[in-house]
């Protein structure tokens, strides 16, 4: 499994003013697939997505990325692996305003100690297979919202991670623009990363393989769209190829 959480929790604050984010909860994830997290607000899907990043970690129970305890890693430790292992997308793209969009595609192998030829070699090729040859120059400012997003996507590629984790991707993008996102995410799981995506929408959801939903802190229920669902089969595999 890459991933594994048994009976994992996040409460924070204290006492009285304490709030159950997560309540604790089980899951595992396979190499290879696509998991929506989906639920309302506040329901706990970024905090539940923080831990598997290794951005957070639980309060009760224990999670393996990749084999491995992640209780007893430091700091470091986790940010190495997180570097190695994992991709991040966010809704409002995190790129840093005054970099290009090759400079901000390329940050990450500058963390993992890539040589500057090689760094520019796969940045460009990260970018190409955004289809943003064409915007290596530009600010993020001077870009759309959805390239933005292609660019971010980019630089979360440009490590080659097994692990994708986006958070409402599509978020802050128009429906038709959202799509198109969805479409690399969709052709990057069928090369083979894993990916966990983090979404209000069920019409984005549809188009994982698997549906996680939370509701208060709880999974509520945890369905595969494609193999466990005859009926559903052709018609989400219709919906992904259409938008592939
Ligand atoms: N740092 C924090 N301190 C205190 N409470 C928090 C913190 N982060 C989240 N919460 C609370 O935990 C609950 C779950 O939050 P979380 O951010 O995981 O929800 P979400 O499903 O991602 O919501 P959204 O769709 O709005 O992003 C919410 O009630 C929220 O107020
Ligand atoms: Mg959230």
């Amino acid at each position: 499994m890459l991933i594994e959480a048994h009976e994992i929790s996040r409460v924070y604050g204290v006492e009285s003013a304490s709030v159950a984010a997560l309540r604790p909860t089980t899951l595992s994830i396979a190499a290879g697939e696509f998991v929506a997290i989906l639920g309302p607000s506040g329901s706990g899907k970024s905090t539940l997505m923080n831990i598997i990043g290794l951005l957070d970690r639980p309060s009760t129970g224990t999670f393996h990325l990749n084999g491995r305890n992640c209780a007893g890693l430091t700091d470091d430790q986790a940010a190495e692996l997180r570097n190695k292992l994992i991709g991040f997308v966010f809704q409002s793209y995190h790129l840093l305003p005054r970099q290009s969009v090759l400079q901000n595609v390329e940050l990450p192998l500058i963390y993992a100690g890539v040589r500057r030829a090689e760094r520019r070699e796969r940045a460009v090729k990260a970018l190409a297979a955004v289809r943003m040859s064409h915007r290596v120059d530009h600010l993020p400012s001077q870009l759309s919202g959805g390239e933005q997003q292609r660019a971010a996507i980019a630089r979360s590629i440009v490590t080659s991670p097994s692990l994708i984790l986006a958070d409402e991707p599509t978020g802050a993008l128009d429906s038709a623009t959202g799509w198109e996102i969805m479409r690399l995410l969709i052709a990057l799981n069928r090369t083979g990363r894993t990916i966990v995506l983090v979404t209000h929408d069920s019409k984005i959801a549809q188009l994982a393989s698997r549906i996680v939903t939370l509701r208060d802190g709880d999974v509520v229920s945890d369905e595969m769209v494609v193999s466990l669902q005859p009926d559903a089969t052709a018609q989400n595999q219709r919906q992904r190829d259409e938008a592939a």
